[in-house]
């Protein structure tokens, strides 16, 4: 019931061997750049990754998906939504967030795959805003945030780095929506 189908790919729960997969993102300098402390780790910290993404589905009832291509059945990186305690800005603390494999760049995978996400969040989830947090130099993802119909809301220090962060929120979502409906 959590898991979804897009397209082109299946967002689907972790599974114990799915560790060597997600390392090819995890394991990768040009990746992790944009992710935690910007250098990449080690399988043991890739194994401990996947478990707390694992804890915060039991914990939250959603979270990030492992994300499979269809096309060749590869796991490919990670896509969903994230609960931020921490999250300094306002009352809303959901992040979509999104992380692929360098070989599954620059074909839209990452965008196909966050709208599922905004779907699921606003209509099985019944989100009224949903946030998603970069640095101001991570054009990609930037530009994944504008397509999927965020827009830049302010600048925030978090977590020891200096972010900018983007929302989008229920109304909006729906015009998006009906947009794309009739295109
Ligand atoms: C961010 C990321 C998930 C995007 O994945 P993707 O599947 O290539 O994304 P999409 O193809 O859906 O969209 C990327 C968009 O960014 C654009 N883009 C990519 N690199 C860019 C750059 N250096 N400058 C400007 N735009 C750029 C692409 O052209 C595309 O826009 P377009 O469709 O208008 O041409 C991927 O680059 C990644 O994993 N990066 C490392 C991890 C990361 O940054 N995660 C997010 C942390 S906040």
């Amino acid at each position: 019931m959590n898991e979804v189908e897009t397209e082109r790919l299946i967002l689907r729960m972790w599974n114990d061997d799915d560790v060597d997969a997600l390392f090819r993102s995890y394991g990768d300098p040009e990746v992790m750049k944009w992710i935690g402390s910007g250098e990449p780790v080690t399988k043991e910290v890739t194994a401990d990754a996947i478990d707390r993404m694992r804890r915060h589905w039991e914990e939250h009832g959603y979270g990030m998906w492992a994300v499979v291509e269809k096309s060749s059945g590869d796991l490919i990186g990670r896509i969903g939504l994230m609960y931020h305690k921490d999250w300094p800005v306002g009352d809303h603390k959901i992040e979509v967030g999104w992380t692929l494999q360098r070989s599954a760049w620059g074909r839209g995978l990452a965008t196909e795959g966050a709208r599922a996400a905004l779907d699921h969040g606003f209509d099985r989830l019944h989100l009224e805003r949903i946030i998603s947090i970069t640095s101001e130099d991570n054009l990609a993802s930037r530009r994944v945030m504008e397509k999927c119909g965020l827009s830049h809301r302010g600048r925030a220090r978090w977590r020891g780095h200096d972010v900018i962060w983007y929302a989008i929120d229920r109304a909006r979502r729906r015009a998006v929506s009906e947009q794309a409906r009739s295109a």
